[in-house]
């Protein structure tokens, strides 16, 4: 049986802020607050050290990556790197004080996929309001924050700028120190919010719509990416599966694409599994994404007809496909996730929990047969809520809070801030750095523009404050 470690309430209302736009907001567990702005860069213990962004200084603590020094801490964390604009209120317990967001859904209907300028526009429309829930259900006001966390890659730049310009804007004008957060380490943590026993190390697979990876986090900051996708990520390939069989995209395609296969056969249509004879841990989805291309030409499907206008067969003959790629798509992972175990307990034999997270783990089937096995394994599956798997801005906050209480942050930036000033944007932004054995042959090395990775850069300010 699959694991799932609900912490929130599952009854989240929907509203709407500008046509077009649905906003999830919840209010869970909202308590009186009374909290004091505690910053570690009052403490004479605290050594400067260069950090997230580039010109500026940050404090760092020292041998202190398990500190938990201030629970009160309370830090509003910004998401907008890709189509949802959201924000989140938590406190330093895991204590979910606020969650907001802004969905594009009609904007994903209507091109198929994320368009950056209209993305970016849909965000700027938001962001205030969005922010501004976030506080008001928190009942809390930007002075009883600790700081601002937001996320400043990877993703879209037009889409992060929104986020880190308002970020920023609040930080300036309360003075609250600013929290640069990296999206896929985001979505690893969270799982340290919902499952209190997840320490470090442990193994995640972080499956979305832009990246497959399979990491070993050895502690806060540090990651071995032990395989990554060589092209497209396995939500890309349930996005583009549900668009080609008109599927309604508007909760994006995966979901979609999920329930269709509960009506289908998923062994009528015969897809060969990704990269079998690649003795790694890297991913390949853009064969499969053709294999079920041609599938739906050779079965005439007409992606303009929506599935729910389809006639009985051809209503089958899609859900077969849905089914089969799914089943597919999954078995991937399955067999990549396998061999990462093995390669991740050869360097941290004491990991215990394996994590599965970003949008695509919210799939029942994908938590299902990964938790299979993670059992086989002798290891615990944690999956965050569905709610927390995709985009949200509790994994931000969240993660701010991490890298906060060990003193990773930025001072303060000035109140107000030039229309073209400079923001340290990482759209192309590695997470760890790659485990020898797994470099893939088959990857096409798209170099140019990448970040170097947050491990390398933490690790070298580590170097720096030991010299
Ligand atoms: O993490 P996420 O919300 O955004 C990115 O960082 O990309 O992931 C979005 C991806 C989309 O491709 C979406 O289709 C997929 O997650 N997804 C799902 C499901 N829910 C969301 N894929 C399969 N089954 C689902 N239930
Ligand atoms: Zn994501």
């Amino acid at each position: 049986m699959v694991r799932l470690f609900l912490t929130l309430s599952p009854a989240i209302p929907r509203f709407n802020l500008c046509p077009g736009i649905s906003i999830l907001a919840t209010k869970l567990r909202t308590k009186t607050p009374t909290f004091s702005l505690i910053s570690p860069s009052s403490s004479p213990n605290f050594q400067r050290t260069r950090f997230y962004s580039t010109g500026t200084r940050i404090y760092s603590l020292p041998n202190s990556e398990n500190s938990n020094f201030d629970d009160n801490l309370v830090v509003l964390g910004i998401e907008t790197s890709c189509d949802d604009t959201a924000a989140a209120v938590v406190r330093g317990t895991g204590e979910i004080l606020s969650q907001v967001i802004s969905s594009q859904a009609e904007l994903l209907a209507q091109y198929g996929g994320v368009a950056p300028k209209q993305a970016e526009e849909a965000h700027s429309r938001v962001i205030d309001k969005v922010v501004q829930d976030a506080l008001d259900r928190a009942s809390l006001t930007e002075k009883d924050l600790s700081a601002v966390a937001v996320t400043i890659g990877p993703g879209l730049s037009l889409c992060l700028r929104v986020g880190v310009r308002k970020a920023r804007s609040v930080a300036g004008n309360f003075s609250l120190p600013i929290v640069g957060v990296h999206h896929m380490e985001a979505h690893a943590l969270v799982a340290r919010l919902v499952e209190q026993e997840l320490s470090f190390p442990f193994m995640a697979l972080l499956i979305s719509g832009g990246h497959n990876l399979l990491v070993l986090a050895h502690k806060l900051g540090q990651y071995t990416q032990l395989g990554t996708t060589v092209d497209d990520a396995i939500g890309e390939a349930f996005d583009k599966t549900a668009k080609w069989l008109g599927l309604d995209m508007r909760r994006s395609g995966g979901p979609a694409v999920e329930e269709l296969a509960l009506e289908g056969d998923a062994k009528s249509v015969k897809f060969n599994v990704p990269m079998k004879y690649h003795k790694d841990c890297n991913f390949s989805y853009a064969g499969l994404k053709t294999q079920v291309r041609l599938a739906i030409e050779a079965k005439e499907i007409d992606a303009k007809c929506p599935v729910s206008s389809a006639t009985n067969e051809d209503r089958r003959n899609r859900a077969d496909i849905a089914a089969s790629f799914q089943r597919v798509a999954v078995l991937h992972l399955e067999e990549k996730c396998e061999r990462a175990i093995d390669w991740a307990l050869e360097l941290e034999p004491s990991i215990k929990h394996m994590v599965v997270s970003g949008g695509v783990a919210s799939n029942k089937y994908v938590r299902l047969r990964l938790n299979n096995i993670v059992e086989n394994k002798n290891l615990k599956l944690v999956c965050p809520p569905p709610s927390l798997c995709t985009d949200n801005g509790v994994m931000v906050a969240w993660t701010g809070l991490e890298h906060f209480r060990v003193g990773r942050y930025d001072p303060p930036p000035p109140a107000t801030e030039p229309d073209d000033f400079v923001y340290d944007l990482r759209p192309r932004w590695p997470l760890g750095e790659e485990y020898a054995k797994g470099r893939s042959k088959a990857r096409s090395m798209r170099t140019a523009r990448i970040h170097p990775s947050l491990t390398s850069i933490i690790r070298a300010d580590s170097l720096q404050q030991q010299t």
